[in-house]
């Protein structure tokens, strides 16, 4: 019952309002790949214009396999963690090598790619091809924390698997993608680390921190 009220709710409110962002035009693989590694250690603001400005660049699989590597870190320039780029860059041209300039669509081929983890692995496979994955980033974790009232600490790898249990549970095999999605736009919009905005949040009603006045003192997070 709490299970399934969160899907339903969370499906209609991510369709009523989700943000209109770059990435979100289509469901081109390729292109959901990169906003997903932009996004990693990028804020959605500063990601936009490089990711509209990277696709024109770099439209296709091929074109960026071809690139020079000193043309797609020009690309990259002011966005950081530069290797993300050279991972990207080198696993665009084994895609283009071995899958036929296809993102893998699923999860073992799309894991042995250069830079791409489960998060990555998760996200791409949902949000393109609506692969019933889990894609578990901080902001998942956030909302799943305080929804389940989860207290045990978010850095350790057991915890990250049990979420990643949970969502396998209640993920809509038909809405794969806009569940995942809909986890991450409530963590950014509603489930936010301070002064979360529970009132208008979709599963206020059956969320176990709310319940306990908890949502504050959750994710528990130890590593420094
Ligand atoms: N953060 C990580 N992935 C995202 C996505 N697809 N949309 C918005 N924010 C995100």
């Amino acid at each position: 019952e709490q299970k399934l009220n969160f899907v339903k709710e969370l499906l209609s409110w991510f369709r009523e309002n989700k943000r209109d962002l770059p990435w979100r035009k289509n469901k081109n693989p390729y292109h959901i790949w990169i906003s997903e590694i932009m996004l990693q250690q990028t804020r959605v603001d500063t990601v936009i214009p490089y990711f509209e400005n990277f696709i024109d660049k770099f439209p296709t699989i091929e074109a960026l396999a071809n690139a020079p590597e000193e043309d797609v870190l020009k690309a990259w320039e002011g966005l950081g963690y530069y290797s993300r780029a050279r991972n990207l860059h080198s696993a665009v041209k084994e895609v283009k090598a071995s899958y036929g300039s296809v993102v893998p669509d699923n999860p073992k081929d799309i894991s042995s790619l250069k830079g791409v983890g489960p998060y990555t692995a998760g996200a791409v496979l949902s949000i393109a091809y609506d692969k019933p994955e889990p894609a578990v980033d901080g902001n998942v974790m956030r909302v799943l924390s305080r929804y389940f009232l989860i207290e045990e600490d978010i850095t350790k790898v057991s915890t990250r698997t049990a979420m990643e249990k949970i969502i396998r549970e209640i993920i809509p095999s038909d809405a794969a993608s806009d569940f995942n999605q809909g986890l991450m736009e409530l963590g950014a919009l509603v489930c936010t680390p301070k002064s979360p905005k529970c009132t208008t949040c979709p599963v206020m009603e059956h969320c176990d921190a709310r319940l306990q006045g908890k949502e504050e003192a959750l994710p528990i997070k130890k590593k420094a």
